[in-house]
């Protein structure tokens, strides 16, 4: 699959994680020292709805257990990850690749 638009840097700025969909499957986009990232939104822990939590410096944590996950590298603590897509700025549009 090659870039596809998800949202725009607009739908980043009142809240520097949220959560988009493609396809049906949720993605978590965040906003971290003026770059964008994208994980899958799906915690491995017990899949609670990582874009659906919150962004406290670059860590996203899981709204149901609180496990965080640096939004850049998708690790935590435990170096377990989560995926992560690259993601491109064109204009005021944002797209993760999803391949
Ligand atoms: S489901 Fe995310 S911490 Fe448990």
């Amino acid at each position: 699959m090659a870039f596809v638009k998800v949202a725009t840097l607009a739908d980043l700025e009142s809240n520097p994680l949220i959560e988009v969909m493609v396809d049906g499957n949720p993605y978590a986009l965040c906003k971290f020292d003026g770059a964008v990232h994208a994980l899958n939104g799906i915690c491995p822990h017990q899949g609670g709805p990582l874009g659906q939590g919150e962004l406290n410096g670059a860590m996203v944590t899981c709204p149901w257990h609180a496990f965080e996950f640096d939004c850049r590298t998708g690790k935590n603590e435990w170096d377990e990850s989560v995926e992560t897509y690259p993601v491109k700025v064109d204009g005021a549009d944002i797209l993760i690749d999803l391949a």
